[in-house]
């Protein structure tokens, strides 16, 4: 019987073990359930009593031996995986750092719109980007003639000439939202409305077949356009400094009455011109009464602009497609 343990204790010996996987299958050979030392422990009692306890004694000596060089090669392949540094480097000094992402100029833009009307008390609405036509234009008082329902302007992705089903669109602006959020609530309503919308117009450098809106709507009782003033005015001057020049001029919206734009001036006094970069107004009456909220009880405000426009005069933008292409030597310019 002594061969037996004689023999294994001179395998173990010599086995080498000098990587990760020697040690493993070192283990499995010798240690595991069904490894040598074990079939040696399950012989010890089929053994001749008069043999027996020193039979047991060399299978338990072959069993630590297994351990110990276990353990020691263990230990030093643990050691030699750490020390790959080179004794002249300096493993105090901090990693190098990992090169950082930036948030998108567009997403910055948004946050910082986003910040504004939180602090003025609004809070966020959303709707879908397929409309149908009743939300995208009926209900925002627009005639069934109007031209921005013309093919130009709108991708339309379901047109019908059935009067019962209503024609689906891509939203052309996010005042759809304002009628989903007035239909399905109560007054008041103080909310911003971002979100993507599309127009079938030509890729140039002033124009993309699609953008982002960020549109805000403030229905309550007696709501004045003094208040809509006020606000616009609060808005610039948070987003591009308080010496900002501005002007508010009337204009036409079929949701709004009376309707007006906001231009503020770029460039220098000599060369520089007006920008408009949002259109407003007192909202219709006869959206009040679309989504059934009475009109002599309350009134309220709307005014919506272009996120990508904002973005362009505040970092100097020439051209809206850079927004698009997630050019990287473009995107690092926004740290
Ligand atoms: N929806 C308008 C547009 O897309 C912007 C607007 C919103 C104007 C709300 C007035 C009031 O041009």
């Amino acid at each position: 019987m002594s061969e037996l343990t004689d023999k294994l204790k001179k395998e173990i010996e010599s086995a080498r073990i000098s990587t990760r996987e020697e040690l493993e299958h070192f283990r499995l050979t010798y240690l595991s359930k069904k490894g040598h030392v074990s079939a040696l422990l399950s012989k010890i009692g089929s053994v001749a009593a008069e043999e027996r306890k020193i039979f047991g004694q060399k299978v338990n000596a072959v069993k630590q031996l297994a351990h110990t060089k276990l353990k020691e090669a263990e230990q030093r392949l643990h050691s030699t995986k750490k020390s790959t540094a080179k004794a002249t480097d300096d493993i105090t000094l901090p990693a190098s750092p990992l090169p950082l992402g930036v948030a998108h100029p567009l997403s910055q833009t948004l946050r910082q719109i986003k910040d504004v009307f939180y602090r003025l008390g609004f809070s966020i609405a959303d709707g879908p980007e397929v409309e149908d036509d009743f939300h995208n234009f009926t209900a925002l008082n627009f005639p069934p003639e109007h031209p921005a329902r013309d093919m130009q302007d709108t991708f339309f992705i379901r047109k019908t000439e059935d009067a019962d089903t209503d024609d689906l669109v891509l939203r052309t602006h996010t005042s759809p939202v304002q009628i989903r959020l007035m239909k399905n609530g109560t007054p008041p309503f103080r909310s911003i409305m971002p979100g993507r919308v599309y127009r079938n117009e030509s890729i140039t450098a002033k124009s993309y077949c699609l953008f982002h809106q960020v549109e805000g709507l403030y229905v309550d009782k007696k709501v004045s356009l003094a208040e809509l003033k006020d606000t616009l005015i609060m808005f610039v001057e948070m987003i591009y400094g308080e010496d900002v020049r501005y002007r508010i001029r009337p204009s036409f919206f079929p949701f709004t009455e009376p309707s007006l734009e906001m231009d503020i001036w770029w460039g220098d006094e000599s060369s520089g011109k007006w920008l408009e970069i949002l259109g407003a107004g007192m909202v219709h009456p006869n959206v009040l009464q679309a989504v059934g909220i009475d009109s002599e009880e309350y009134s309220g405000f709307a005014f919506g602009m272009g996120v990508e426009r904002i973005a362009m005069l505040k970092y100097g933008i020439d051209d809206i497609r850079l927004l698009y292409d997630n050019d990287l030597r473009f995107l690092q310019q926004f740290q």
